[in-house]
């Protein structure tokens, strides 16, 4: 197995071999080539079929970008989909231009063109990458890949690995159930769950240690509509950072760290066990507890024999986060539909339908503030500079995950417990609960506000909010 990292330094040598290379794409020299294609993965237990896919390159995960915090980053995109498609860098503070999102800050990529993404990370963290054009399709395929932002000064590790999750519908013959794509029990249910759990795009994935590491383990989940709870046997990880934005060092209740659609977790995890020993890597997925693969410790070696120092906050991130709460702008999201909570109607482009007619000719079910689907005009203008207080309000019988671009976003009140301190690009909401957040509105642009339940957003729960 080529290690991923090796591939990563290999980069600019291998866009030559890319067949769009040669056309046109000057000034692309040292930039990221990032075709997305068909391919194949072996999803599967040994001794199962592969599954066509489409990736980054043909693979899934799409490679392991690495890149370092506040310098410039370029990639490539070269469309080989028989659609059109973008990429979106999930949880960046990212020039709005750069954010990817289909027909609202670019125009999506039609088949066989290209599109230079340049933007400069500025905060250090784990993120990841996938399309923003029907995302619920092109996501479950295997669009995506981690996008990790390097502190200049990392603490002190043995290791430091991602662990992406994702979570699959596939048939016996190995083959992707295409023909449930945009059904619409999945749309008006829980979104598209799936049958099959991989972990960095294998059925179970061991992670090689010995005994006294420590370990930096960046779990990020890429599910269309899974939560999951990973943990790890005998071990007790430590939370250093969430959504990529450092927190004080926390010990998950129970050891399980849970992860709605496109939430990520940093965590150190101390090698405690024995030289030899094995201990799984446990995925609750909300129905079952899957082995998704063991931390296998070296059979005679060992790292150190002295005990680690305790786990201290990564370094600060530049991200605003002084906020103005004697002033706050204050909006209002009112999430409605979905099966069991049906509304009687809903605005859609402008118009008002009964949920009938909108679930059958617009396939639309679920409503922000009684409007389905994007909107033309934008949930809120913000003045650059602003406090803004986002009042949310889970009116469905329906988990969420609430994701804002642009910005990352802090709890300050929640229906149904304290609210938590930590920054997050993606905020979990079961039904009933009504969860405020704030954030300082400091990156101009149209940002869009979305379940990251993707089949709910091809549903209706999408909307955008302008800041400057
Ligand atoms: Cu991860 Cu709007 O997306
Ligand atoms: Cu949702």
């Amino acid at each position: 197995m080529t290690t991923r990292r090796s591939v990563i330094t290999g980069l600019a040598a291998s866009a030559a071999t890319l067949p769009f290379a040669t056309r046109g794409m000057a000034q692309t020299g040292t930039a990221l080539q990032l075709e997305a294609r068909t391919g194949k993965a072996h999803l599967l237990e040994t001794g199962q079929p592969e599954t066509p896919i489409w990736g980054y390159n043909g693979r899934v995960p799409g490679q392991e970008i690495r890149t370092p915090q506040g310098k410039p980053f370029a990639a490539d995109l070269l469309n080989a989909l028989p659609q059109p498609t973008t990429i979106h860098w999930h949880g960046i503070r990212i020039d709005n231009a750069m954010d990817g999102v289909a027909n609202l800050t670019q125009a999506p990529v039609a088949a066989n063109k290209t599109f230079a993404y340049r933007f400069t990370p500025p905060d250090a963290g784990t993120y990841w990458y996938h399309p923003h054009n029907r995302t619920w399709e092109q996501l479950a395929r295997g669009l995506y890949g981690p996008f990790i932002v390097e502190e200049e000064k990392p603490p002190t590790v043995d290791q430091d690995l991602v662990l992406m999750f994702d979570d699959w519908r596939i048939g016996d013959d190995g083959a992707i159930d295409e023909a449930s794509f945009g059904n619409f029990h999945d749309l008006s249910h829980s979104g598209r769950l799936g049958n099959i759990l991989t972990v960095n795009g294998a059925f179970t994935h061991d992670v090689p240690v010995k005994a006294g590491q420590r370990v930096r383990l960046r779990l990020i989940n890429a599910a269309n509509a899974r939560v999951i709870s990973v943990g790890f046997g005998g071990h007790s990880p430590i939370v250093v950072a969430l959504d990529g934005q450092p927190v004080d060092p926390f010990k998950p209740s129970g050891g399980e760290i849970q992860l709605a659609p496109a939430q990520r977790a940093d965590v150190m995890l101390d090698c405690v066990q024995d030289v030899g020993s094995q201990s799984p890597i446990l995925v609750d997925t909300g129905r079952e507890k899957l082995e998704a693969g063991k931390i296998v410790y070296h059979p005679t070696e060992r790292q150190r024999k002295t005990s680690l120092q305790s786990v201290t906050r990564l370094p600060a991130n530049p991200m605003p986060t002084a906020l103005d709460d004697s002033n706050p702008i204050v909006v209002e999201l009112d999430m409605t539909g979905g099966a069991r909570s049906w509304f009687e109607s809903a605005m859609y482009r402008g118009k008002t339908y009964d949920v009938r007619t909108l679930a059958r000719e617009h396939r639309k079910v679920w409503a922000f503030n009684g409007i389905a689907g994007m909107p033309d005009k934008p949930l809120t203008q913000i003045a650059l500079g602003k406090t803004v207080h986002v009042r949310m309000r889970n009116g469905t019988a329906w988990p969420h995950a609430m994701h804002f671009h642009g910005h990352h976003v802090r709890e300050i009140q929640h229906s149904k417990r304290a609210p938590l301190p930590h920054w997050r690009d993606t905020v979990y909401m079961a039904p009933d609960e009504t969860i405020t957040v704030a954030f300082h509105a400091h990156n101009p642009g149209k940002w869009m506000l979305h379940c990251h339940m993707l089949a709910h957003q091809a549903g209706g729960m999408g909307t955008w909010y302008e800041v400057g």
